[in-house]
């Protein structure tokens, strides 16, 4: 005989989506019903498995005095140094066994209690709700032992009734909390699994004829100049809206001139639902989305995406946001040209959307849903297409739109996240469509685009993006019809994102293409006391994705990564392209005009602004572009001089995003090229004793290696062609094709030896034969040194010439050597940031001034960075070098090989010696970690190549700090 006990754990195997919560609605930060914040301290006791200890916890009387104190909101495992457990990060991996619905015995379970009282002037009358806006992944609550229900859908809101069970004083709130349950099958984002009930607890009194849901329909006729209003309410009252002379009743329609709301122009008008027990605030913004000649169209437009996908994330706090941090998201997103977010991949704290409808942000909101694990299985057994589940998905397709509805600045709703394809989804889909028509409806593995209304995938190629916007990709008859977008593109893992700027072009040329998401916001780093911060693995895990959640375009303490300042470059609202004294002058934005800019322009010489003034631009609406003549080129520049024009558009007045003076755009416009450094041979090298000298600088005799230059020592000069590989170099294990650096150590790139042929000593010239090539195979670099003097300066050439077969494109093209002593650096040329082929469109010419220690970016897993492009001459520890041509400069106080080694910045201890490469050429960055490699223009292949520097000893009046 055989029998199944029924267990008061059922429900955290139990695929519904929960019992006992009220049906979703509307959110709303206040309104004028009391309300009072759970949010604090809390008590919390954490077990092992489910079911290890009974649910007396939950009686009022129960002495909790010596459980843990943890904040709420908070993820226990954030907490207590560990005591609670640790975070586990994967990126697509079930950290359990794929048993659905099933979830591992060993199943850490928090019980959480919270006593409070109501506040004296808490109404008698009404009733009350407790609403629990995020708790991962399943929670079962009681108050005043009452069992009031359980629920799943970590990132989505569940409130109870409660109003029955309250007392004046001494409320008992417990709350058991495991985190797995059957939930956790459609939450597998690639993120930390991080339980904890993560977002806040609010007890809202509901008077009697307090509001329920509503729905603010809110349109917007762009030929009219109007807007419709019409809110529907499940109880009946009054909507005003003051500043339109609106004072309707609920469900009843009415028209008026507005302004729309745009992410450009984010008009809000404050109005108020009045019900008969409740003042409601309302923000309405006037606008009409809608699908038509295949575009998503807005008030009449179509919008290009300059967007990131954003997951919630603070180093310390997890996913427990509080509001100045989204504040930052937001306002950080805003100064760097950004006007779209995809709430990957669940919906944000709601606060986050009231921002975006303050500041203007279009908004994919995505519901909480991914299945990714099921891809080891071939999705067998997928939840998503599993009637079982329906009811699941549905209940979270329905607490977004729901929550979510009367956000102007959601445009596009998102069914979730790598789930695969199945009927749950097409009953997602279909509720969706019936419930809000208003909006249309997003998910990327619906490459037919059955349950769709735009065709969207991730990471696809230039060249695939490319014929898409073109309409020649095929697909299904409805696919054809429909817009495109790239919902994640330009993963910013690292060093990089490479390639950005082409994307970009497509999208500016091809109409069907209506831009993209960058992969993603923010590196998920958790702060760790010994590591800086930590990764996958560092916290023990079994399974692992190591340093994949490090894949932002803000490091965890929301510094811009270099990544971030190039996407503002490449997407900004307005652009300059010049020569012969004009600058065309383009209006990039899609419904605003310039008026919100003013601009300027500067003249310089050899990168000193020698003059400044206004520029006046002509009105122009989005799209159209003018000829604007730049003023007489200022004095006479001197004979040699290197000079352009920089133009730029600057915020004329403050903004609630940023004040007056911020700059959204810039171009440069060269006007004459410098000339080139010569330096005359007339020195020639002399035989000492084990030394060599020519001109200003030493060399020894036998191996014809630079010792010194004037004061300067220097050492270690040779030809160098490896980097420290980045992310993107590295490549994702699943993408074939674009993994250099495996090649690259295969073919022992790492591991060059050089074999000196030569010390030849001529009239005018030392020149140092060698061949560099690694062990084991037999193509090589024949690489000249050739110096020369005119007594003062030294000049090297280095001339490299191929020799057999080369399998592999070279990381880098340069010299690197050491210095003793090196701190401030000033150069002329790309800056102020890094910059490499496919990354520079954010580096301007300039003159910079910096340390050794600020030219490097701290990327959490170290690699290649720092390095400043288009460099025409630089001073550094001691040394003037002027490059013919131009070079990319990197200087540090480790070597490559240490950097290359280490996997925290913590392993990384300034030597004695500073290493300074200067690179002829470096291969571009790609996005190889998610995506296409370096693209054909920006590959680095073996070919040859010749390129000299200048070099000279400063004078000793210029400050150089020691190292040491
Ligand atoms: C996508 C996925 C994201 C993230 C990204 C790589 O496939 O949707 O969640 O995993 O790849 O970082």
């Amino acid at each position: 005989m055989s029998f199944r006990t029924t267990t008061a754990i059922d429900y955290v195997e139990d695929v519904s989506p929960g019992s006992g919560a009220l049906p979703p609605r509307a959110w709303y930060a206040a309104s004028d019903a009391t309300s009072l914040s759970l949010n604090g301290s809390w008590r919390l006791r954490v077990s092992p498995t489910a079911d290890a200890e009974d649910d007396s916890f939950a009686e009022p009387g129960f002495d909790a005095g010596n459980w843990a104190e943890v904040t709420v909101p908070g993820h226990w495992v954030l907490q207590g140094e560990g005591a609670f457990g640790l975070p586990i990060y994967t990126n697509h991996l079930y950290p359990f066994p794929v048993d659905p619905p099933h979830v591992p015995t060993e199943n850490p379970t928090g019980d959480h209690i919270r006593v409070f009282d109501l506040p004296e002037d808490w109404p008698s009358d009404g009733g009350a709700v407790i609403r629990f806006d995020g708790v991962e992944s399943c929670a079962r609550v009681w108050l005043n032992g009452t069992d009031i229900g359980e629920f799943k859908g970590s990132r989505l809101p569940h409130e109870f009734a409660v109003g029955h069970l309250l007392k004046p004083a001494g409320n008992v709130l417990a709350v058991r909390v495991h985190q797995w349950s059957a939930g956790s099958y459609l939450e597998d984002q690639d993120q930390w699994w991080l339980p904890g009930i993560f977002r806040d607890v609010t007890l809202l009194h509901r008077p009697a004829g307090s509001a329920l849901d509503f729905f603010v329909h809110a349109s917007y006729d762009h030929r009219t100049g109007e807007g419709t209003l019409r809110v529907d309410s499940d109880v009946d009252g009054r909507v005003s809206v003051p500043a339109l002379d609106i004072d309707v009743e609920t469900g009843e329609t009415v028209t008026v001139r507005v302004d729309p709301w745009t992410a450009e122009t984010p008009k809000l008008y404050d109005g108020v639902l009045v019900t008969e027990g409740e003042r409601v605030p309302l923000r309405i913004g006037f606008r009409t989305v809608v699908l038509e000649d295949g575009l998503i169209k807005v008030n009449g437009k179509p919008l290009l995406f300059k967007g990131v996908n954003r997951h919630e994330w603070h180093p310390e706090k997890g996913r427990a946001l509080d509001l100045e941090t989204m504040r930052e998201d937001v306002l950080l997103m805003k100064r760097h040209n950004l006007n779209a977010v995809r709430t990957s991949h669940y919906p944000p704290h709601p606060a986050f959307l009231d921002l975006c409808d303050e500041y203007g942000l279009w908004v994919i909101d995505e519901c909480d849903l991914e299945t990714h694990g099921f891809t080891e299985q071939a999705w067998r057994d997928n939840p998503v297409d599993d009637d079982r589940w329906t009811p699941a998905l549905l209940d979270r397709a329905a607490r977004m739109v729901e929550r979510d509805k009367n956000h102007p600045s959601v445009v596009v709703w998102s069914l979730g996240n790598e789930a695969g394809t199945g009927r749950g989804l097409t009953a997602m889909a279909e509720w969706i469509h019936g419930r809000d028509s208003s909006r249309l409806v997003h998910y990327e593995g619906d490459w037919n685009c059955r349950d769709t209304d735009v065709y969207s995938r991730m990471y696809a190629n230039h060249g695939e993006v490319e014929q898409i916007g073109k309409e020649l990709d095929g697909g299904t008859h409805k696919r054809r019809e429909l817009p495109f977008i790239l919902c994640e593109y330009g993963h910013a893992m690292g060093n990089g994102p490479g390639g950005i700027a082409d994307y970009q072009e497509l999208f500016e040329k091809y109409e069907r293409l209506q831009g993209g998401f960058i992969w993603e916001w923010i590196d998920h780093g958790v702060t760790h006391p010994e590591l800086g911060y930590a990764y996958g693995g560092d916290f023990g895990e079994e399974l692992h994705d190591g340093n994949f959640v490090c894949d932002g375009l803000i490091f965890p303490d929301r510094t811009p990564s270099p990544g971030l300042l190039e996407f503002k470059k490449v997407i900004e609202p307005v652009s300059f392209e010049g020569a012969d004294g004009t600058v065309r002058v383009t209006n990039k934005q899609d419904f605003a005009g310039l008026s919100a800019f003013a601009f300027e322009w500067s003249y310089q010489v050899d990168g000193e602004s020698v003059e400044s003034g206004s520029l006046s631009v002509p009105a122009l609406a989005p799209g159209e572009s003018a000829d604007v003549k730049l003023p007489e080129p200022p004095a006479q520049s001197p004979a040699g001089a290197e000079t352009q024009w920089t133009v730029r558009a600057l915020l004329a007045a403050d903004t609630d995003w940023a004040p007056q003076g911020h700059e959204v755009a810039w171009g440069e416009v060269p006007v004459a090229a410098r000339s080139l450094p010569s330096v005359a041979a007339t020195d020639g090298p002399v035989a000492g004793d084990g030394v060599i000298t020519l001109g200003p600088a030493s060399f020894d005799a036998r191996t014809g290696a630079l010792k010194t230059i004037g004061g300067v020592e220097v050492s270690g000069l040779r030809l160098d062609v490896w980097r420290a590989t980045t992310d993107n170099d590295e490549g994702a294990e699943w993408l074939t094709g674009v993994r250099c650096a495996e090649q690259w150590r295969k073919y022992g790139l790492h591991r060059m030896r050089h074999r000196l042929a030569s010390v030849e000593l001529d009239d005018d010239a030392l020149t140092v034969r060698t061949r560099v090539a690694p062990a084991a195979w037999e193509f090589g670099l024949a690489t000249v040194y050739r110096w020369t003097s005119d007594g003062s300066r030294l000049r090297l050439t280095v001339s490299v010439g191929p020799e057999g077969e080369w399998p592999v494109p070279l990381p880098r093209l340069g010299v690197r050597f050491g210095l003793t002593r090196a701190d401030a650096v000033k150069w002329y040329g790309g800056g102020p940031g890094e910059g490499y082929p496919d990354t520079k469109a954010a580096s301007r010419v300039g003159r910079w001034e910096s340390t050794v220690d600020g030219l490097q970016t701290p990327y959490l897993r170290p690699q290649e960075n720092g390095a400043r492009a288009d460099v025409r001459w630089a001073e550094l520890g001691g040394l003037r070098i002027e490059g013919d041509p131009e070079f990319f400069l990197t200087a540090r106080r480790w070597t490559t090989e240490q950097l290359d080694a280490a996997t925290h910045l913590t392993d990384l201890t300034p030597g004695e010696t500073v290493w300074v490469n200067l690179d002829h050429a470096l291969h571009g960055i790609g996005t190889g970690s998610c995506g296409p490699g370096v693209l054909p223009p920006y590959q680095l292949h073996a070919g040859p190549a010749e390129f000299s520097f200048v070099f000279s000893e400063i004078p000793e009046n210029s400050e150089i700090v020691d190292v040491s």
